[in-house]
């Protein structure tokens, strides 16, 4: 590694980090140069094990060549163009692509540059193609109590973490939660998904019931909630939301943003848990994480809905200048390409019992309330220090990092969701690494 790479810069105060805090980071930075496969290389040059996948998007795990080389070839050869009104070859190789790997139903693709993007664009397709059904009394957004689906208006009115919400105002209107799902005293150590809890999807009759269907446009819910903590859905839950949209003709929209590309062992948690929406949110793990960008997969019936008037006319207002950049098209094709050959959308299924087992073995370390697994997603629940919520969980980031691997918490609760290239000996070694880090900071 040249010299360069390994310098620390002096002044780390003008980049104002998101989702961090500043003062402390730049008092003691937590800084990496480079990365391959499953670790990074922190800059005083220690390995380190990613436990997170990046934040849940490097699924095929760091620095991979045949996305490296997709990129390199592409910005050398088509660097933009438009997709508004032009087109170039790879954005359409790429919706088909992902309409192939998608569940069956979901046959159109826009795209994005975030996962927030992509839930704001899901949002805004529901009540525009109500509305171009001549249905446009149906506006409102029914999201979840825990949910989140980004940074955006939209997605933080759906959304239900109070931190991301309450300091910007009145959000959008015409928005209802449905309440989380998450019930330590009757589902805690569950291996997989919870028997308790199904009924708690009949909420949404008391909210149509409230409101009343005509009203409703879409329901939004990540099929496993990630940013939270991690809650596995209660066995039956997504099923009996998806009859009660069907049966009101509302919408049901999944937020595939980290459940999408391989998480849970099938290419998306809709074919893993047997339910497919109207529309399906996905990132992150599109491009490997490595450029930016996102996809929202919709059916027949919502595309063709605004498939009329005078051909001359555009259909839908919405776009991003970036949507299908050919380089992240390129990227996200690498990624597809990758994905395949080392048929990463189901290994995860293959390594489930393994990781199931191995992450339920730190059940009686210290402070220890809940350990939750599904694919290769595992959380552990830390008891908080007695006035001070988050602090232990924040110890866990700085004591991991200090010790080689790289952790991903909210609040109090460990999230792990390493890439899906990870081995059974690094189960083994994630897991030690976390053993040792609750260990610290009890
Ligand atoms: C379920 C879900 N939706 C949306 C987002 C937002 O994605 P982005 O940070 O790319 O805007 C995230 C990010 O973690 C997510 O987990």
């Amino acid at each position: 590694m040249s010299n360069r790479l390994k310098v620390t810069p002096n002044d780390l105060s003008a980049f104002w980090m998101g989702f961090t805090p500043n003062r402390q980071f730049k008092k003691a930075p937590r800084m990496v140069v480079s990365a391959k496969d499953m670790h990074y290389t922190s800059s005083d040059g220690r390995q380190i094990l990613d436990g997170s996948a990046g934040l849940w998007c490097v699924n095929a795990g760091h620095c991979r060549p045949k996305i490296v080389e997709a990129i390199q070839t592409q910005a050398a050869n088509l660097d933009f163009a438009p997709t508004f009104q032009f087109g170039h070859p790879l954005a359409f190789e790429l919706a088909n692509r992902l309409v192939d790997i998608a569940p069956a139903g979901l046959e159109h693709v826009m795209y994005t540059n975030s996962g927030s993007e992509s839930v704001d664009t899901a949002l805004k397709t529901a009540i525009a193609y109500h509305r171009a059904k001549g249905n446009g009394s149906r506006f409102r957004l029914i999201g979840r109590e825990r949910g989140y689906h980004g940074v955006n208006f939209g997605g933080v009115s759906v959304g239900g973490i109070v931190g991301n919400r309450k300091m910007f105002g009145t959000l959008l209107t015409g928005v209802d939660h449905l309440s989380h799902t998450h019930n330590l005293a009757k589902n805690a150590f569950t291996k997989g998904e919870p028997e308790h809890g199904a009924e708690l999807a009949d909420e949404l009759e008391r909210i149509v019931a409230l409101h009343d269907a005509s009203t409703i446009a879409a329901v939004i819910v990540e099929p496993v909630a990630g940013s939270t903590g991690v809650l596995v859905p209660p066995k039956g839950y997504l099923k009996r939301l998806r009859e009660i949209c069907t049966k009101h003709g509302i919408l049901l929209i999944f937020d595939e943003v980290i459940t999408g590309y391989g998480r849970l062992g099938t290419p998306f948690a809709a074919d893993y848990f047997g339910v497919t929406p109207d529309i399906m949110v996905t990132a992150k793990g599109l491009t490997n994480g490595v450029i930016p960008m996102g996809a929202v997969f919709v059916t027949k019936e919502i595309h063709d809905a605004f498939m009329n008037g005078p051909e001359h006319v555009i259909e839908f207002f919405h776009g991003y200048t970036y949507s299908g950049n050919p380089i992240a098209s390129a990227a996200a094709l690498g990624t597809l390409d990758t994905y395949r050959e080392e048929g990463l959308l189901t290994r995860a299924s293959e390594l489930a019992p393994y990781w199931e087992e191995a992450v339920h073995s730190l059940k009686g370390e210290p402070n220890v309330i809940d350990i939750r697994n599904i694919g290769l997603i595992g959380a552990i629940e830390l008891a908080p220090i007695a006035g001070e919520p988050g602090k232990r969980g924040f110890n866990c980031i700085v004591r991991g990092f200090e010790h080689g691997a790289m952790l991903r918490i909210t609040g109090d609760i460990i999230a792990l969701s390493p890439p899906l290239i990870i081995t059974k000996g690094q189960i083994d070694e994630l897991v030690d690494h976390v053993r040792d880090t609750i260990r610290a900071v009890a």
